[in-house]
């Protein structure tokens, strides 16, 4: 038993002063002796082939080391061609190097070595490349007619295909009292981290590697290098400590730690490889997708039938699969159900996760197609959204493990002044502004990975916390210190996490909103072992205050372990440490979710967003004025970081529904806006107030710690509930995203 509290309480993060400080460290920053830079070549055509590289000239200029090519590639690299990596989707890698062949523009065709970065950048800017071009398709809307199902994959395990149709979808539309259809549209978006993808990669000796990788997966990374380049998972150490953000693009190795470890592996030396933000838009990307719903509803405001239906792009080697069409039905419990999602194979890199991934474009095609429909009926929003409430999913038929949406509602809208909207569209108005209420439901998958942690105490009688997990700005480590803490029943100062690495006990990648869960729940495991242990230590001491003592009467608090009833007889954490010859006390623990008890329940975490924004006709433009978002995501360890997720979360649902998009010019198959100036974010002017608040949401089949997790749940209902306030504001309905100015002109 312990008794403290950190769990719960809003801990400032712990590696915040080194970051702001600079004193962070990340995979681009780590210095080595004799260190070479390696800047990669990306193609400029589309498909085709490479026909020539003329690498002496550049090869000839002083200071440049090397150019590597599909040419002179190491038949060592592609050991084991099957391999991919923890994220892969079904299908072939992409593997850079491999061959002549282009299949998708910026392909990364050549690295150049050098001294110094700007050499190689150089020397990269005036390789020579000869190409073969032949004819190629990026463009969606031009080859709908390819459309079909996606493979099956291990992928499909955390990514489920749509449930089979239920009921007659068709005859009940046809029936229905209310009827609604819409056709929603998405377009590229582009993971942009602050952190640009970089490698640093120490050679340690003939097949021994330290790398410094931007990932969200150590153990990711370590296994990739292993099976492509044939070397001993043991001999290679993947160190990650900070992240600047990845969004995703993390979660499969990228090009760039190919090319270092390569390179490292061949001219046995330190290489590091970094992108430039250019780069940043030549792998993984949100995938366009056109989306088609009809809804019917009764006279009651009960929705009969559902038919979603989105069709998206991968590339030609892999199945890029997210879930985009399965949430209607597990928040609106209808009897006729159509669901149906299909891929469209480019000339384009494969997608990759990217916040949300399906999640964020899928609800706002269900919220808005609600909304429409709402409105239809004339019955309110969020009253819309209760009369259609269930505990239950249906497209599982099973219930909720738990579900405090309701009170989400019902908070939100209390806490927004939900009431004091005006219900027609075009009825509220600010001077020459039209201002407009949105709403929108929000959910989001609930996953526990398999996770391994040590817990130890030290000779200094601290705990220590090992786990190879990530931080990629979430907040996980202090999160990990908080449980730790907890466990132990001591201050956060006593608790020492160490992560980030490869070398430690087992995490999977950072991802899914999962990694709460997974790693709390591994370290509440060697914590209870720790616990046993100390507890046999401390009784088994000579002349010892806790001899008699029973185990369960023994509680662990402000370092010490204290009996219950009689709290004269205690023991410090430190003089067990010093008791065992200084030697730490060690406890380790695996754990997973726990599949018997989630067999009968389906899991979600649920949020409502709710939007004020304002529209100036004459400019087009629009202000979201205010917005609140209401969490039910289990137990929340810090109300702080799980905050700023949400809010980040609530930026990038402005930013979705109004800013963000990468073009591509499809005559070269290029993206045009391939930098910072051009990919439009918000700013700091168009982010206002943002609110968020999380309801209480007790859940103990979920896990023991009732941990859900959070971050994407709160992008899945923000876009959508800003779409559905400029209809309230303008009467326009504007289901293409980004909605841009000229579409409200
Ligand atoms: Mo996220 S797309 O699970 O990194």
């Amino acid at each position: 038993m312990t008794n403290n509290h950190l769990s719960g309480k809003p801990v400032a993060r712990l590696e915040g002063p080194d970051k702001v400080s600079g004193i962070a460290k990340y995979a681009g920053e780590y210095p080595a002796k004799g260190l070479r830079y390696g800047y990669v070549v990306n193609s400029i055509i589309t498909k085709g082939k490479i026909k020539k590289i003329d690498t002496a000239i550049v090869e000839a200029i002083p200071g440049i080391i090397k150019v590597f090519t599909h040419e002179n590639r190491p038949s060592l690299a592609w050991f084991n061609q099957l391999y991919s990596d923890m994220d892969a989707p079904p299908g072939a890698p992409f593997r850079p190097l491999h061959d002549e062949n282009i299949s998708f523009n910026g392909q990364p065709i050549a690295l150049v070595v050098a001294e110094s970065f700007e050499l190689a950048r150089y020397g990269a800017s005036i390789l020579h490349i000869e190409y073969e071009q032949e004819a190629f398709h990026t463009n969606l809307q031009a080859n709908l007619q390819h459309a079909r199902k996606p493979k099956a994959g291990l992928a499909s395990v955390l990514k489920p295909p749509p449930p089979k149709p239920s009921g007659d979808f068709e005859k009940a539309y046809a029936k229905a009292k209310a009827q609604t259809s819409a056709t929603f549209t998405h377009g590229y978006e582009h993971h942009n981290p602050m952190e640009l993808f970089a490698t640093t990669v120490v050679y340690e000796g003939p097949g021994k590697l330290t790398v410094y990788d931007k990932t969200q997966g150590t153990i990711n990374s370590q296994l990739y290098i292993g099976n492509v380049f044939g070397l001993h998972y043991k001999n290679i150490r993947v160190i990650s400590p900070y992240v600047g953000g990845a969004f995703g693009s993390g979660l499969r190795p990228q090009y760039q730690l190919f090319f270092a470890v390569l390179a490292a592996l061949e001219l046995k030396a330190p290489v590091r490889v970094t992108l430039d933000r250019q780069q940043m838009f030549t792998f993984g990307f949100r995938p366009p997708t056109i989306q088609h719903t009809r809804y019917g509803a009764a006279a009651d405001g009960k929705v009969t039938a559902i038919n979603h239906e989105a069709v998206a792009i991968t590339s030609r080697f892999e199945d890029y699969i997210e879930v985009v069409v399965n949430w209607a039905n597990m928040l609106y419990p209808a009897q006729n159900t159509l669901l149906k999602h299909q891929l469209v194979p480019l000339d384009v890199y494969t997608p990759v996760d990217m916040r949300a991934p399906g999640g964020s474009t899928g609800v706002h095609a269900v919220e808005s197609t609600m909304d429409a429909l709402s409105y239809q009926l004339g019955i309110d929003p969020v009253e819309f959204r209760l009369i259609n409430y269930s505990d239950t999913d249906a497209t599982k038929d099973k219930p909720y493990s738990s579900k405090e949406l309701r009170q989400c509602y019902k908070e939100g809208a209390l806490r927004f002044g939900w009431n004091e909207r005006q219900p027609l569209p075009r009825s509220m108005r600010r001077g020459n502004r039209l201002v407009g209420y949105g709403m929108a439901t929000g959910i989001w998958d609930v996953f526990q990975f398999p996770a391994r942690a040590e817990a130890s105490l030290t000779k200094a009688g601290k705990l220590r916390i090992k786990s190879a997990v990530t931080d990629i700005g979430t907040g996980t480590y202090t999160v990990m210190a908080q449980v730790a803490a907890d466990e132990l029943g001591l201050p956060l100062d006593q608790v020492e996490v160490l992560y980030g690495d490869s070398a430690l006990p087992f995490s999977a990648i950072q991802g899914g909103s999962a990694t709460t869960a997974s790693v709390a729940m591994a370290i509440r495991g060697a914590c209870e072992g720790l616990r046993k242990q100390l507890i046999r230590k401390a009784k088994s001491l000579s002349n010892s205050p806790l001899a008699d003592a029973k185990p369960e009467e023994i509680i662990f608090t402000n370092g010490q372990l204290v009996l219950k009833h009689n709290p004269a007889l205690h023991m410090t954490l430190a003089d067990i440490a010093a008791a065992n010859n200084g030697k730490p006390i060690t406890s380790k623990k695996f754990t997973g979710p726990d599949l018997i008890k989630w067999r009968k329940y389906s899991r979600a975490a649920h949020s409502v967003s709710f939007v004020e924004l304002e529209v100036d006709e004459d400019l087009g433009t629009v202000d979201v004025t205010r917005a609140l978002t209401m969490v039910a995501a289990g137990r929340i360890i810090n109300p702080k970081t799980a905050r700023s997720q949400i809010i980040g979360s609530m930026v990038w649902g402005i930013s979705k529904a109004l800013r963000e998009e990468s073009i591509m010019d499809h005559r070269y198959g290029r993206f045009m806006n391939a930098n910072l100036a051009e990919y439009h974010l918000p700013v700091h002017a168009d982010v206002h107030d943002l609110e968020v608040h999380f309801v209480e949401e007790k859940d103990d089949i979920i896990n023991e710690l009732g941990i859900k997790g959070v971050g994407e749940v709160g992008l899945t209902a923000m876009p959508p509930a800003i779409a559905n306030a400029i209809f309230h504001a303008t009467g326009r309905r504007i289901n293409k995203f980004p909605i841009k100015v000229e579409d409200l002109l």
